[in-house]
Protein backbone atom coordinates (compact mmCIF):
# COMPACT_ATOMS: atom_id res chain seq x y z
CA UNK A 1 0.00 0.00 0.00
CA UNK A 2 1.33 3.48 -0.85
CA UNK A 3 1.30 5.44 2.62
CA UNK A 4 2.67 8.65 1.00
CA UNK A 5 0.22 11.34 1.35
CA UNK A 6 1.74 15.06 1.22
CA UNK A 7 4.93 16.20 0.65
CA UNK A 8 8.30 14.29 1.04
CA UNK A 9 11.68 16.43 1.85
CA UNK A 10 14.60 14.89 0.23
CA UNK A 11 17.74 15.83 1.91
CA UNK A 12 20.63 15.89 -1.01
CA UNK A 13 18.05 15.61 -3.24
CA UNK A 14 20.21 17.21 -6.42
CA UNK A 15 23.00 13.90 -5.89
CA UNK A 16 23.21 10.73 -7.86
CA UNK A 17 21.09 8.76 -5.67
CA UNK A 18 18.52 11.76 -4.75
CA UNK A 19 18.01 12.39 -8.40
CA UNK A 20 17.33 8.81 -8.90
CA UNK A 21 14.59 9.23 -5.94
CA UNK A 22 13.12 12.11 -7.14
CA UNK A 23 12.58 11.23 -10.12
CA UNK A 24 10.15 7.91 -9.09
CA UNK A 25 8.80 9.63 -6.30
CA UNK A 26 7.32 11.99 -8.67
CA UNK A 27 6.51 9.34 -11.21
CA UNK A 28 4.03 7.75 -8.55
CA UNK A 29 2.31 11.20 -7.85
CA UNK A 30 3.99 12.70 -5.11
CA UNK A 31 5.20 16.27 -3.93
CA UNK A 32 8.29 16.31 -3.46
CA UNK A 33 10.82 18.94 -1.94
CA UNK A 34 14.68 18.75 -1.58
CA UNK A 35 17.13 20.68 0.49
CA UNK A 36 20.17 20.94 -1.49
CA UNK A 37 23.07 23.04 -1.35
CA UNK A 38 24.63 22.38 -4.51
CA UNK A 39 28.03 21.41 -3.54
CA UNK A 40 27.99 18.61 -5.38
CA UNK A 41 24.59 18.19 -7.20
CA UNK A 42 22.89 20.00 -10.17
CA UNK A 43 19.64 21.98 -9.62
CA UNK A 44 18.78 20.58 -13.52
CA UNK A 45 18.45 16.80 -12.76
CA UNK A 46 15.04 17.29 -10.34
CA UNK A 47 11.95 16.60 -11.71
CA UNK A 48 10.68 20.10 -12.74
CA UNK A 49 7.47 19.60 -10.61
CA UNK A 50 9.96 19.14 -7.17
CA UNK A 51 10.35 22.29 -5.30
CA UNK A 52 14.16 23.14 -4.68
CA UNK A 53 15.23 25.05 -1.54
CA UNK A 54 18.73 25.79 -1.98
CA UNK A 55 20.16 25.37 1.77
CA UNK A 56 22.39 23.90 3.97
CA UNK A 57 21.35 20.79 5.91
CA UNK A 58 23.53 22.11 9.29
CA UNK A 59 21.88 25.32 9.22
CA UNK A 60 18.21 24.21 11.32
CA UNK A 61 16.18 27.16 10.65
CA UNK A 62 16.16 26.10 6.81
CA UNK A 63 15.79 22.34 7.57
CA UNK A 64 12.62 23.63 9.78
CA UNK A 65 11.40 25.72 6.70
CA UNK A 66 11.78 22.85 4.42
CA UNK A 67 10.05 20.74 6.92
CA UNK A 68 6.99 22.39 6.75
CA UNK A 69 3.90 20.72 6.01
CA UNK A 70 6.24 17.49 5.10
CA UNK A 71 4.65 14.19 5.64
CA UNK A 72 8.32 12.60 5.73
CA UNK A 73 11.28 12.92 4.88
CA UNK A 74 14.31 10.95 2.76
CA UNK A 75 17.88 12.58 4.16
CA UNK A 76 20.53 12.22 1.81
CA UNK A 77 22.78 15.18 2.08
CA UNK A 78 26.06 14.37 3.04
CA UNK A 79 29.77 14.91 1.49
CA UNK A 80 29.68 11.23 -0.02
CA UNK A 81 33.58 10.99 -0.98
CA UNK A 82 35.68 9.23 2.08
CA UNK A 83 38.74 10.87 0.53
CA UNK A 84 37.38 14.45 0.81
CA UNK A 85 35.96 13.93 4.41
CA UNK A 86 39.56 12.76 5.31
CA UNK A 87 40.59 16.51 3.42
CA UNK A 88 38.40 18.45 5.35
CA UNK A 89 37.93 16.60 8.14
CA UNK A 90 35.78 19.06 10.00
CA UNK A 91 33.90 20.81 7.57
CA UNK A 92 32.86 17.34 6.27
CA UNK A 93 31.52 16.45 10.53
CA UNK A 94 29.32 19.12 10.51
CA UNK A 95 27.65 18.11 7.08
CA UNK A 96 27.71 14.36 7.60
CA UNK A 97 27.08 14.38 11.63
CA UNK A 98 25.89 17.91 12.80
CA UNK A 99 23.50 17.84 9.46
CA UNK A 100 21.74 14.47 10.76
CA UNK A 101 21.13 15.48 14.07
CA UNK A 102 19.70 18.80 12.89
CA UNK A 103 17.36 16.93 11.02
CA UNK A 104 16.71 14.42 13.77
CA UNK A 105 15.84 17.48 15.58
CA UNK A 106 13.72 19.66 13.18
CA UNK A 107 11.89 16.16 12.57
CA UNK A 108 10.87 15.90 16.24
CA UNK A 109 9.66 18.97 16.29
CA UNK A 110 7.80 19.16 13.29
CA UNK A 111 4.80 17.98 14.20
CA UNK A 112 2.88 17.02 17.37
CA UNK A 113 4.21 13.02 16.25
CA UNK A 114 7.77 13.59 15.30
CA UNK A 115 8.20 13.10 11.52
CA UNK A 116 9.87 9.73 10.50
CA UNK A 117 13.27 10.13 8.93
CA UNK A 118 14.79 7.28 6.02
CA UNK A 119 18.73 8.05 6.02
CA UNK A 120 21.82 7.54 4.22
CA UNK A 121 24.06 4.92 6.53
CA UNK A 122 27.02 3.58 4.73
CA UNK A 123 28.99 0.06 4.45
CA UNK A 124 31.84 2.59 5.47
CA UNK A 125 30.91 2.05 8.99
CA UNK A 126 31.70 -1.63 9.04
CA UNK A 127 35.48 -1.08 7.94
CA UNK A 128 37.77 -4.27 7.28
CA UNK A 129 35.02 -6.79 8.48
CA UNK A 130 36.62 -10.13 8.80
CA UNK A 131 33.32 -12.01 8.47
CA UNK A 132 31.84 -12.53 5.50
CA UNK A 133 28.41 -12.18 4.23
CA UNK A 134 28.33 -8.50 6.70
CA UNK A 135 25.37 -8.44 8.62
CA UNK A 136 24.22 -5.61 10.57
CA UNK A 137 25.24 -7.40 14.01
CA UNK A 138 29.13 -7.24 12.86
CA UNK A 139 30.82 -4.61 15.34
CA UNK A 140 31.59 -1.86 13.44
CA UNK A 141 35.02 -0.51 13.04
CA UNK A 142 35.06 2.52 10.88
CA UNK A 143 38.18 3.01 9.63
CA UNK A 144 37.86 6.69 7.98
CA UNK A 145 35.76 10.08 9.20
CA UNK A 146 33.03 9.56 6.95
CA UNK A 147 32.56 6.46 8.52
CA UNK A 148 32.95 7.54 11.61
CA UNK A 149 30.44 10.45 11.30
CA UNK A 150 27.37 7.88 9.33
CA UNK A 151 28.20 5.80 12.44
CA UNK A 152 27.70 8.68 15.13
CA UNK A 153 24.54 9.09 13.22
CA UNK A 154 23.20 5.82 14.13
CA UNK A 155 23.99 6.06 17.94
CA UNK A 156 22.12 9.23 17.52
CA UNK A 157 19.07 7.32 15.70
CA UNK A 158 18.67 5.08 18.36
CA UNK A 159 18.53 8.07 20.98
CA UNK A 160 16.59 10.07 18.61
CA UNK A 161 13.57 6.92 18.69
CA UNK A 162 14.37 6.54 22.23
CA UNK A 163 14.53 9.68 23.76
CA UNK A 164 12.30 11.82 21.15
CA UNK A 165 9.87 9.39 19.43
CA UNK A 166 11.53 10.31 15.89
CA UNK A 167 11.27 6.71 14.17
CA UNK A 168 14.73 6.63 11.55
CA UNK A 169 15.56 3.91 9.72
CA UNK A 170 19.21 4.19 8.57
CA UNK A 171 20.07 2.32 5.37
CA UNK A 172 23.86 0.78 5.12
CA UNK A 173 24.51 0.99 1.50
CA UNK A 174 27.23 -0.67 -0.18
CA UNK A 175 28.69 0.10 -3.93
CA UNK A 176 26.09 2.11 -5.42
CA UNK A 177 26.29 2.48 -9.10
CA UNK A 178 24.09 3.42 -12.18
CA UNK A 179 23.45 6.31 -14.48
CA UNK A 180 24.73 9.67 -13.03
CA UNK A 181 27.17 9.42 -11.36
CA UNK A 182 30.11 11.67 -11.99
CA UNK A 183 32.91 9.37 -14.13
CA UNK A 184 35.48 12.40 -13.65
CA UNK A 185 35.39 13.56 -10.25
CA UNK A 186 38.76 12.37 -8.26
CA UNK A 187 36.37 10.65 -5.67
CA UNK A 188 34.36 8.46 -8.64
CA UNK A 189 33.40 4.67 -7.90
CA UNK A 190 35.37 2.30 -9.95
CA UNK A 191 31.98 1.53 -12.05
CA UNK A 192 31.68 4.76 -13.33
CA UNK A 193 35.62 5.25 -14.07
CA UNK A 194 35.64 1.91 -16.14
CA UNK A 195 32.48 2.64 -17.93
CA UNK A 196 33.93 5.86 -18.72
CA UNK A 197 37.11 5.04 -20.05
CA UNK A 198 36.50 1.95 -21.86
CA UNK A 199 33.14 3.68 -23.98
CA UNK A 200 36.27 6.09 -24.96
CA UNK A 201 38.21 2.87 -26.44
CA UNK A 202 41.07 3.81 -23.60
CA UNK A 203 42.17 1.34 -21.08
CA UNK A 204 41.86 0.76 -17.71
CA UNK A 205 44.29 -0.28 -14.73
CA UNK A 206 43.22 -2.51 -11.69
CA UNK A 207 44.54 -2.11 -8.18
CA UNK A 208 46.26 -4.92 -7.60
CA UNK A 209 45.30 -8.64 -8.75
CA UNK A 210 41.67 -7.80 -9.70
CA UNK A 211 40.37 -10.44 -6.94
CA UNK A 212 38.79 -8.16 -4.34
CA UNK A 213 35.44 -8.07 -4.02
CA UNK A 214 32.63 -5.46 -3.67
CA UNK A 215 28.77 -5.57 -3.45
CA UNK A 216 27.80 -3.27 -5.98
CA UNK A 217 24.19 -2.73 -5.70
CA UNK A 218 22.25 -0.60 -8.31
CA UNK A 219 20.86 2.48 -8.13
CA UNK A 220 16.96 1.56 -9.11
CA UNK A 221 17.26 -1.15 -5.81
CA UNK A 222 18.34 1.93 -3.71
CA UNK A 223 15.67 3.58 -4.47
CA UNK A 224 13.26 0.80 -3.99
CA UNK A 225 14.70 0.42 -0.68
CA UNK A 226 14.68 4.06 0.22
CA UNK A 227 10.52 3.80 -0.65
CA UNK A 228 9.85 0.77 1.08
CA UNK A 229 11.62 1.64 4.36
CA UNK A 230 9.33 5.23 4.26
CA UNK A 231 6.37 3.52 3.15
CA UNK A 232 7.06 1.18 6.43
CA UNK A 233 7.56 3.99 9.00
CA UNK A 234 4.65 5.96 7.82
CA UNK A 235 2.09 2.81 7.99
CA UNK A 236 3.89 2.59 11.43
CA UNK A 237 3.42 5.90 12.57
CA UNK A 238 -0.27 5.88 11.06
CA UNK A 239 -1.19 2.58 12.65
CA UNK A 240 0.52 4.78 16.02
CA UNK A 241 2.81 2.48 16.87
CA UNK A 242 6.28 3.25 18.87
CA UNK A 243 8.95 4.84 17.64
CA UNK A 244 11.32 2.23 16.11
CA UNK A 245 15.25 2.47 14.76
CA UNK A 246 16.90 0.44 12.85
CA UNK A 247 19.91 -0.04 10.80
CA UNK A 248 19.30 -2.08 7.50
CA UNK A 249 21.84 -2.73 4.73
CA UNK A 250 21.41 -2.43 1.01
CA UNK A 251 23.22 -4.86 -0.75
CA UNK A 252 23.05 -7.41 -3.18
CA UNK A 253 24.73 -10.43 -1.26
CA UNK A 254 26.94 -11.23 -4.33
CA UNK A 255 30.17 -10.66 -4.34
CA UNK A 256 31.91 -9.80 -7.59
CA UNK A 257 35.56 -9.19 -8.11
CA UNK A 258 37.20 -5.97 -9.73
CA UNK A 259 38.53 -7.89 -12.56
CA UNK A 260 35.31 -9.70 -13.62
CA UNK A 261 33.76 -6.06 -13.19
CA UNK A 262 36.58 -4.39 -15.70
CA UNK A 263 35.58 -8.00 -18.03
CA UNK A 264 32.14 -7.68 -18.10
CA UNK A 265 32.37 -3.78 -18.65
CA UNK A 266 34.58 -4.44 -21.72
CA UNK A 267 32.80 -6.64 -23.21
CA UNK A 268 29.28 -4.67 -22.68
CA UNK A 269 31.05 -1.38 -24.39
CA UNK A 270 32.36 -3.58 -27.35
CA UNK A 271 35.47 -1.86 -26.11
CA UNK A 272 39.47 -2.31 -27.17
CA UNK A 273 40.59 -0.65 -24.34
CA UNK A 274 43.29 -2.92 -22.14
CA UNK A 275 43.04 -3.96 -18.72
CA UNK A 276 46.38 -3.14 -17.20
CA UNK A 277 47.29 -4.27 -13.15
CA UNK A 278 48.78 -1.72 -11.30
CA UNK A 279 50.09 -1.52 -7.82
CA UNK A 280 47.49 -2.38 -4.98
CA UNK A 281 45.48 0.78 -3.56
CA UNK A 282 47.23 1.98 -0.05
CA UNK A 283 44.40 0.87 2.46
CA UNK A 284 42.18 -0.63 0.13
CA UNK A 285 39.50 -3.27 1.45
CA UNK A 286 40.02 -6.56 0.17
CA UNK A 287 36.62 -8.25 0.11
CA UNK A 288 33.33 -6.63 1.03
CA UNK A 289 29.48 -7.82 0.48
CA UNK A 290 26.79 -7.66 2.61
CA UNK A 291 24.22 -9.64 3.94
CA UNK A 292 20.91 -8.59 2.34
CA UNK A 293 18.27 -10.88 4.89
CA UNK A 294 17.36 -8.33 7.02
CA UNK A 295 16.74 -5.88 3.95
CA UNK A 296 14.34 -8.79 2.57
CA UNK A 297 12.43 -9.37 5.58
CA UNK A 298 11.95 -5.54 6.88
CA UNK A 299 11.18 -4.43 3.77
CA UNK A 300 10.02 -7.68 1.90
CA UNK A 301 12.58 -6.10 -0.72
CA UNK A 302 15.53 -7.64 -3.04
CA UNK A 303 18.33 -5.69 -4.85
CA UNK A 304 17.48 -8.11 -7.73
CA UNK A 305 18.93 -6.26 -10.71
CA UNK A 306 21.90 -8.70 -11.98
CA UNK A 307 25.20 -6.43 -12.43
CA UNK A 308 24.76 -7.07 -16.14
CA UNK A 309 21.80 -5.42 -16.51
CA UNK A 310 22.84 -2.05 -14.59
CA UNK A 311 26.22 -2.05 -16.36
CA UNK A 312 24.07 -2.01 -19.29
CA UNK A 313 21.76 0.69 -18.20
CA UNK A 314 24.89 2.52 -17.13
CA UNK A 315 26.63 2.13 -20.60
CA UNK A 316 23.48 2.92 -22.69
CA UNK A 317 22.83 6.24 -20.47
CA UNK A 318 26.62 6.83 -21.34
CA UNK A 319 26.02 6.48 -25.09
CA UNK A 320 22.89 8.68 -25.18
CA UNK A 321 25.09 11.55 -23.46
CA UNK A 322 27.63 10.97 -25.94
CA UNK A 323 25.41 11.39 -28.77
CA UNK A 324 23.15 13.99 -27.16
CA UNK A 325 27.22 16.05 -26.66
CA UNK A 326 29.34 14.82 -29.41
P1 LIG B 1 26.08 12.94 -3.97
O1 LIG B 1 27.32 13.70 -3.60
O2 LIG B 1 25.80 12.73 -5.41
O3 LIG B 1 24.81 13.63 -3.30
C1 LIG B 1 24.86 14.32 -2.09
C2 LIG B 1 24.00 15.57 -2.20
O4 LIG B 1 24.05 16.28 -0.95
C3 LIG B 1 24.49 16.54 -3.27
O5 LIG B 1 23.40 16.97 -4.08
C4 LIG B 1 25.06 17.72 -2.49
O6 LIG B 1 24.97 18.95 -3.18
C5 LIG B 1 24.22 17.67 -1.22
N1 LIG B 1 24.87 18.26 -0.05
C6 LIG B 1 26.15 18.09 0.37
N2 LIG B 1 26.37 18.80 1.49
C7 LIG B 1 25.21 19.44 1.78
C8 LIG B 1 24.81 20.34 2.81
N3 LIG B 1 25.67 20.73 3.77
N4 LIG B 1 23.55 20.81 2.80
C9 LIG B 1 22.68 20.43 1.84
N5 LIG B 1 22.99 19.59 0.84
C10 LIG B 1 24.25 19.11 0.81
O7 LIG B 1 26.15 11.54 -3.21
P2 LIG B 1 25.27 10.21 -3.42
O8 LIG B 1 26.15 9.17 -3.98
O9 LIG B 1 23.99 10.54 -4.08
O10 LIG B 1 25.02 9.81 -1.89
C11 LIG B 1 23.79 10.08 -1.22
C12 LIG B 1 23.91 9.57 0.20
O11 LIG B 1 24.21 8.17 0.21
C13 LIG B 1 25.02 10.23 1.02
O12 LIG B 1 24.59 10.41 2.33
C14 LIG B 1 26.15 9.22 0.97
O13 LIG B 1 27.02 9.36 2.07
C15 LIG B 1 25.37 7.93 0.99
N6 LIG B 1 26.10 6.77 0.43
C16 LIG B 1 26.38 6.73 -0.91
C17 LIG B 1 27.05 5.62 -1.42
C18 LIG B 1 27.38 5.51 -2.89
O14 LIG B 1 27.98 4.47 -3.28
N7 LIG B 1 27.02 6.48 -3.73
C19 LIG B 1 27.43 4.56 -0.58
C20 LIG B 1 27.12 4.64 0.78
C21 LIG B 1 26.43 5.76 1.27
C1 LIG C 1 34.76 3.07 -1.06
C2 LIG C 1 35.15 4.52 -1.19
C3 LIG C 1 36.48 4.70 -0.53
C4 LIG C 1 36.44 4.20 0.92
C5 LIG C 1 35.91 2.75 1.01
C6 LIG C 1 35.70 2.29 2.45
C7 LIG C 1 34.19 5.48 -3.21
C8 LIG C 1 34.41 5.87 -4.63
N1 LIG C 1 35.23 4.89 -2.60
O1 LIG C 1 35.84 2.42 -1.65
O2 LIG C 1 36.85 6.06 -0.61
O3 LIG C 1 37.72 4.24 1.50
O4 LIG C 1 34.68 2.68 0.30
O5 LIG C 1 34.41 2.31 2.85
O6 LIG C 1 33.15 5.68 -2.66
N2 LIG C 1 39.75 0.17 -8.36
C9 LIG C 1 40.60 -0.19 -9.39
N3 LIG C 1 40.86 0.72 -10.36
C10 LIG C 1 40.35 1.99 -10.36
C11 LIG C 1 39.47 2.36 -9.29
C12 LIG C 1 39.21 1.42 -8.31
O7 LIG C 1 41.08 -1.32 -9.43
O8 LIG C 1 40.62 2.77 -11.28
C13 LIG C 1 39.46 -0.81 -7.31
C14 LIG C 1 39.81 -0.33 -5.93
O9 LIG C 1 41.18 -0.51 -5.64
C15 LIG C 1 38.90 -1.22 -5.09
C16 LIG C 1 37.67 -1.43 -5.98
O10 LIG C 1 38.07 -1.07 -7.30
O11 LIG C 1 39.51 -2.44 -4.83
C17 LIG C 1 36.49 -0.55 -5.58
O12 LIG C 1 36.95 0.80 -5.47
P1 LIG C 1 35.98 2.05 -5.19
O13 LIG C 1 34.96 2.14 -6.25
O14 LIG C 1 36.85 3.22 -4.94
O15 LIG C 1 35.18 1.63 -3.87
P2 LIG C 1 35.70 1.12 -2.45
O16 LIG C 1 37.05 0.54 -2.50
O17 LIG C 1 34.66 0.19 -1.94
Amino acid sequence: MNERGGTILVTGGCGFIGTHLCHALVNAGQRVRVLDNLSSGKASGIPDSAELIVGDVADANAVAEAMSDADGIVHLAAIASVERCNTDWVTSHRTNLTGTLTVMEAARDAAERALPIVWASSAAIYGAARTLPIAERTSPAPMSPYGADKLGGELHGRAAAEIFGVSNTALRFFNVYGPGQDPYSPYSGVISIFAEKLAKGDGVTINGDGQQTRDFVYVGDVVRALIASLDRLLRRRRLEQDATFDAINVCTGRAVTVAMLAETLRDLTGSAGQIDYGPPRDGDIRDSVGDAARMQRLLSIRAETRLEEGLRALVEAGQDVAAQTG
